[in-house]
């Protein structure tokens, strides 16, 4: 098995997925998977569960978050297996969400009501965060360092809820960036569904990004250990700043916004893209206009998009991209499937605009093609999916085997029906260090992953494995609604 598995990664990409077909696995239910990525999202919910909540063992949470402010800061999604509201990721994912329908809510069938839901949900918290401008921008709720310390339901939670704002004085492009291009994107998807609505984010998303580019700096710099090492800035604040700026463009066709995006003259080659490091998405995004409408002001960005894509494929003189045996991009040992599924929303969707020109381009002597891109990205979904070397579903409740023992509070403990009684901060450490399967499933979670050698643990302590987080669905919600329609396909 191992000798034959080796061998296979020597084989040129297209040619390990004709192998996979060739062994006579079936294609995964993609639709299934779609509904079950963004069901996931009503986890995470924090404040007030609207009546037709569907995922039953949660229930109202933080209800007073922004009080220490004396603001209204509730909502808004938990990031992951913990109780803390973090503004930074919490706007990648309502950006990448809302991307995802953009490009691909045709495909959605009646999926794209949850979908257009789960975004709403951010989306009015973010608003709220946006309220305080022009002297503040509210990026978070709830001290990492206490919450942290504790095991528990968020419905139990009594630990600081802090809040955290960046401002004139301490700035924060980086978030500000972000948050600005959730709220364009959002602002696009509620374009036709929800006028006014789009009006509002639209109006706020503005403010933000005046904010962003006005006082420039790193938010880890201003808020330190409150963001430290949960989501540092790592990658700076340029390349908030240039996916703010494109998708306020998109959002207003405001030619000042090419002009800002021109002077930033970002050059910085990238291999990753995730809540972290948005200059491949934003190349992207602006190659858009270069491929389907044939504008020459963004073929630099057309040229920086396929660099990367570059940097991501195999057998070329610019490839820095690993991948596992059973063929899954490798990226970093820390829920490496974060930059799986936001990569892969980038092959599928510059795939999408390529189709539309007949567009190709080279990486060293590969030629690539709208299907080259495809069928990378369906490799990816299709090993997150359970085809891959332990048959393993690395989404919960998707297929017969998927992760029992996810790192996650709310679905370990027991819920609030079934024991009604708070259960303390170090209380819940019983069923953190239990091996029974969660109590709770936190259907269409897709945790962190395998590690480099295809080996999966289920262990709750491994959360570099074990977690799940908004930033992982988000994208692949797109990638799954595509290969949904397109009957898989690549
Ligand atoms: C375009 O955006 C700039 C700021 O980025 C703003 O000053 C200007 O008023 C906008 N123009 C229009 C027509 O909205
Ligand atoms: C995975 O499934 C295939 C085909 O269904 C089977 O041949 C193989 O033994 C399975 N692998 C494991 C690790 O269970």
């Amino acid at each position: 098995m191992a000798s034959h598995l080796g061998l296979w990664c020597s084989f040129p990409l297209a040619l390990s997925t004709v192998l996979f077909l060739w062994r006579g696995e079936a294609s995964p239910n993609y639709g299934d998977a779609l509904a079950k990525s963004i069901l996931f999202f009503e986890g995470q919910r924090s404040g007030r569960l609207p009546p037709d909540q569907t995922i039953a063992w949660r229930s109202d949470s933080a209800l007073t978050d922004g009080s220490q402010a004396n603001v209204n800061l509730r909502g808004g999604y938990y990031d992951a297996g913990d109780n803390v509201k973090f503004g930074f990721p919490m706007a990648f994912t309502t950006t990448m969400l809302s991307w995802s329908v953009m490009e691909y809510g045709k495909r959605m069938g009646p999926q794209v009501g949850p979908a257009r839901e789960a975004i709403r949900w951010a989306a009015d918290y973010l608003l709220e965060e946006a309220a305080g401008l022009p002297t503040r921008l509210y990026v978070g709720v709830g001290d990492p360092n206490a919450d942290h310390r504790c095991w528990e339901r968020p419905e139990d939670m009594d630990t600081p809820r802090t809040v955290y704002w960046v401002s004139p004085t301490a700035p924060g492009s980086d978030v500000a960036g972000e948050t600005a291009a959730a709220l364009a994107a959002a602002a696009l998807v509620f374009r036709s569904v929800d006028r006014s609505y789009s009006v509002r984010l639209l109006s706020a998303a503005e403010k933000v990004m005046e904010f962003a580019v006005k006082y420039e700096g790193k938010y880890s710099d201003s808020l330190g250990a409150a963001v430290c090492p949960f989501y540092c800035s790592y990658s700076g604040f340029k390349d908030e700043l240039l996916w703010g700026a494109a998708w306020l463009l998109k959002a207003t066709n405001n030619v000042s916004y090419l002009t800002y995006l021109n002077s930033l003259a970002a050059d910085d080659r990238v291999d990753i893209f995730s809540w972290d490091n948005k200059f491949a998405g934003a190349r992207v995004l602006l190659s858009r206009k270069a491929l389907v409408n044939n504008e020459k002001a963004y073929d630099s960005f057309r040229l920086q998009a396929e660099n990367f894509f570059c940097t991501i494929f195999p057998n070329n003189p610019s490839s820095s991209t690993v991948y596992t045996p059973g063929g899954l991009m490798f990226k970093l040992s820390s829920a490496n499937l974060q930059y799986v599924t936001s990569i892969s929303f980038l092959l599928t969707t510059y795939a999408k605009y390529m189709a539309s020109s007949s567009h190709r381009f080279k990486c060293g002597d590969l030629s690539m093609s709208s299907s080259t891109l495809r069928s990378l990205a369906k490799r990816q979904v299709d090993y997150i999916l359970g085809l891959n070397p332990l048959n393993m579903s690395y989404m919960v409740g998707y297929g017969s085997l998927f992760p029992k023992r996810i790192h996650h509070r709310g679905s370990s403990l027991p819920s609030k029906a079934s024991h009604p009684n708070p259960i303390g901060c170090q209380e819940g450490f019983q069923y953190f260090d239990s091996s029974d399967p969660n109590p709770n499933s936190l259907t269409g979670a897709i945790v962190g992953g395998p590690g480099q050698d295809d080996s999966f643990s289920d262990n709750r302590n491994d959360y570099d494995h074990s977690e799940p987080a908004t930033y992982i669905n988000a994208p692949l919600v797109g990638c799954l609604a595509y290969f949904a329609k397109s009957n898989g396909s690549a």
